[in-house]
């Protein structure tokens, strides 16, 4: 099969040897697969596979099932179905724990449907699992028009919980709140816990924070008693001072949140909360992939290049040959 390989941080799109199915296993052909972020920092050597996982980049896809593994009975060969991937998605075929594997949303094709595992898990597993967060809870996102921010705008607007946006011009704050955050500031602009505050006098409920760093601090000032802080990513950098007094007084929790290196049974579980939460609201078109462009696979370089630009709004797709 082909499969993208980066050879001295360039992309190529080139043969390699197609993966082994086990019991439990899916095996998918790939129509269509997404670039998220961590893909990026992969390339460049900063964030390795988990064990066991496939080296190639791909957290996602949307395909054809080809063979089921021994014990699998959740899918069969010719269902048309997406994907949450350890790795391996930048390729003609892929395998998969059957318990990441959901058949596609009615009415999405598979470009839409490659955008969803990824974003709409981590969405839901931090808002809803992680952080617990109830109706009518007020959250705030950072990174309000990624394609996770794209995802947890749309959660947080159909299951009861108004949201802040944070991000960095004045067309994807437009853009989210015509997705339906209620308001949102412009990170160039400096601080926005005044905004925030602004927004919520007596502060958020939860923050989703892929920032880290450089925001800490206005994000602790800016939650209510009690509130959540959901750290899923370090794009500001990893160090910070904390002020503990805040923590202790305001009965704060600070939660570290990856998903790709959880168990398969974990993922299953995020996978299952989707598809009785999500799916229904995908396929009356409640919510969808929020998708700002498509490539076809070999011209990966430059749909990394898109997303390094921070200007996208939602997803890259990568669409694969048949
Ligand atoms: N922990 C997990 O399990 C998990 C899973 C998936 C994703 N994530 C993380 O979630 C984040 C979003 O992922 P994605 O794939 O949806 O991203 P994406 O679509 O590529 O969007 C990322 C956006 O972040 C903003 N940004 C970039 N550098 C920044 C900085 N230094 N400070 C503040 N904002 C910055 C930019 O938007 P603006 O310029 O508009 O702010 C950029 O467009 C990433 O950090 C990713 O690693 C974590």
């Amino acid at each position: 099969m082909k499969a993208i390989v980066v050879a001295d941080d360039t992309l190529r799109w080139q043969e390699v040897a197609t993966p082994d199915l086990r019991p439990g296993e899916v095996r998918i052909a790939v129509h269509a697969t997404a670039i998220n972020r961590a893909d990026l920092v992969q390339r460049s050597g900063g964030y390795p596979p988990p064990p066991g996982a496939s080296p190639i980049m791909g957290l996602e896809c949307a395909g054809t099932v080809m063979e089921v593994g021994e014990g699998v009975s959740r899918v069969r060969p010719g269902d048309a179905v997406c994907a949450l991937l350890a790795g391996g998605g930048y390729a003609e075929q892929v395998v998969v724990a059957a318990g990441q594997v959901l058949r596609i949303p009615a009415g999405l094709s598979m470009v839409q449907a490659a955008a969803i595992p990824e974003v709409f898990a981590t969405a839901y597993l931090n808002l809803y699992m992680e952080a617990g967060a109830s109706s009518g809870e007020r959250v705030v996102l950072h990174a309000g028009a990624s394609g996770v921010g794209t995802a947890a705008i749309q959660l947080c607007r159909e299951l009861g919980n108004p949201c802040f946006v944070t991000l960095g011009n004045a067309e994807k704050l437009k853009a989210c709140l015509e997705l339906g955050a209620d308001a949102g500031f412009v990170r160039h602009e400096g601080s926005f816990s005044d905004a925030v505050k602004q927004w919520a006098a007596d502060g958020v409920d939860v923050i989703l924070d892929p920032v880290g760093g450089v925001y800490l601090e206005d994000n602790l000032n800016c939650l209510s008693l009690e509130g959540r802080l959901v750290l899923i990513g370090l794009m500001g950098g990893a160090a910070s001072e904390i002020n503990l007094g805040l923590l202790l007084m305001k009965r704060l929790r600070i939660i570290g949140s990856t998903l790709r290196a959880r168990s398969i049974a974990a993922k299953s579980a995020v996978m299952d909360q989707l598809e009785s939460v999500v799916w229904p609201l995908l396929a009356e078109g409640r919510i969808i992939p929020v998708i700002d462009s498509t490539f076809p696979i070999h011209e990966a370089d430059a749909a990394h290049q898109q997303v390094a630009g921070n200007e996208t709004i939602g997803k890259v797709v990568l669409e694969v040959p048949q």
